[in-house]
């Protein structure tokens, strides 16, 4: 009995790399994040940007959304709480003229999810995927399994530069945030 619950408690032990993290349910043990699903119906909407240049390969409707605990921890200190999650999703910009004006401009199918997760404690050190206080990750529609960011350094650092005094997120584009 003695050693088939020492072979319990060692088989649990073993097991702990591939179960999550406890501080983020899309974070596992060893740092790889997965992209919530159903995030439109789940979470709550920070906010839009929409990227009309035709020639930038970020044109696309993005939109933004948290956590609704996340959103109250931020309105009342001004901060995003640890274990936050953020996702930015992409969508094929579409078009045409409407009885609202013209040209009018809409996003339809997802194309990209981009996804943060905040680390108040460094808990990765080393990890390319961990730094300046977020986990980084990428999905494409066409594999929404698959974190294709394999770098922060080469993937997204020096783009967030310019929101690095408002702990790397780009806050003026989220009216949410802040209390009515
Ligand atoms: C070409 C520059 C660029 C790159 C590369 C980039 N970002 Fe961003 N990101 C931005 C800008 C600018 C915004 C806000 C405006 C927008 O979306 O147009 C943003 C917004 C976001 C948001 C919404 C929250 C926020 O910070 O405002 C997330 C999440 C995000 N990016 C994650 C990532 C991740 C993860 C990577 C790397 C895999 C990455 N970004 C790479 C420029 C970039």
């Amino acid at each position: 009995m003695r050693r088939n619950a020492m072979a319990a408690l060692l088989g649990a032990a073993l097991a702990m790399p591939l179960q999550a993290a406890d501080f983020s349910p899309y974070v596992d043990a060893a740092g790889r994040i997965s992209l919530p699903s159903d995030v439109r119906a789940r979470l709550v909407h920070l906010g839009s940007w929409a990227v009309v240049d035709a020639d930038s390969p970020a044109r696309g409707f993005h939109d933004v959304y948290t956590e609704r605990a996340s959103v109250e921890h931020y309105r009342k200190t001004g901060a995003f709480p640890d274990g936050a999650t953020l996702v930015k999703e992409i969508r094929v910009l579409n078009t045409g003229p409407m009885t609202t004006g013209n040209p009018v401009h809409w996003g339809s199918d997802p194309a990209v999810w981009f996804v943060m997760i905040k680390d108040a404690k460094g808990r990765f050190p080393g990890h390319p995927l961990w730094a300046d206080g977020w986990g980084w990750a990428l999905y494409k529609a066409d594999d929404p399994a698959k974190n294709v960011a394999t770098s922060y350094a080469k993937d997204c650092q020096s783009c967030h530069v310019p929101a690095a005094a408002t702990d790397r997120v780009f806050v003026h584009g989220y009216p949410t945030l802040t209390a009515p």
